[in-house]
């Protein structure tokens, strides 16, 4: 897919086909969050693909998100951030919480340039899902991300910002004045 339109089109999606995502996909997703730049270039996070139906629903209920367990998959995304503090210190949960971001970025693009359904899903209960999945009291779970096949074809992103609201320019709330040309214009 052309990547204007990846970004244009990422959008959360909550219906889902029961039709089965294969692995492949599912790894060439999780590659593409691996691929995004983290401090230090050190390796935090970790991908729990879940395809069992009781574990599913166990996620589901900790979102308490329905939803979320009729995608194909759901990824539970981790964080171990003890080789962040050992080198960046106060600066630990910034920099873990913006790589996570990054990641899950990369994932959704790449989702979305598969064809593929995903929605970011940041509310749950950590100690349910943490007990669900055995996870330890170290690690930090910091998304799940549902993957399936879009019911419908075509999937429609939410109206964002306008641009004239939110670029400043060199200082704070100094409007950039300059004509502002769409995304793919140039
Ligand atoms: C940190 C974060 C947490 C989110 N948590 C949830 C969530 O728990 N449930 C949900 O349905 N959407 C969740 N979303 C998705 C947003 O609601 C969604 O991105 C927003 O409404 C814009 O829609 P769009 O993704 O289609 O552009 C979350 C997004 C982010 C970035």
């Amino acid at each position: 897919m052309d990547f204007n339109k990846v970004i244009k089109t990422r959008a959360s999606i909550k219906n889902y086909s029961n039709k089965q995502v294969k692995d492949d996909k599912i790894i060439d997703a999780i590659e593409s969050a691996n691929f995004a730049p983290s401090p230090g270039n050190l390796s935090i996070l970790k991908y729990i693909i879940i395809d069992n139906e009781e574990i599913k629903e166990k996620i589901a209920k900790a979102c308490q998100q329905e939803f979320i367990k009729t995608a194909s998959v759901i990824i539970v995304v981790c964080s171990d951030s003890k080789n962040v503090e050992r080198m960046y210190d106060k600066r630990t949960e910034k920099y873990t919480r913006q790589h996570a971001g990054a990641s899950i970025e990369n994932f959704l693009l790449k989702i979305t340039d598969m064809k593929l359904a995903s929605c970011w899903i940041g509310a749950f209960s950590d100690a349910t899902i943490k007990n669900a999945l055995k996870i330890p009291d170290s690690i930090n779970v910091e998304a799940v991300l549902p993957i399936a096949y879009p019911l419908k074809k075509e999937t429609k992103q939410k109206s964002k910002p306008n641009l004239g609201n939110i670029v400043y320019f060199n200082k704070w709330e100094n409007k950039y004045k300059k004509p502002i040309k769409k995304i793919g214009s140039h």
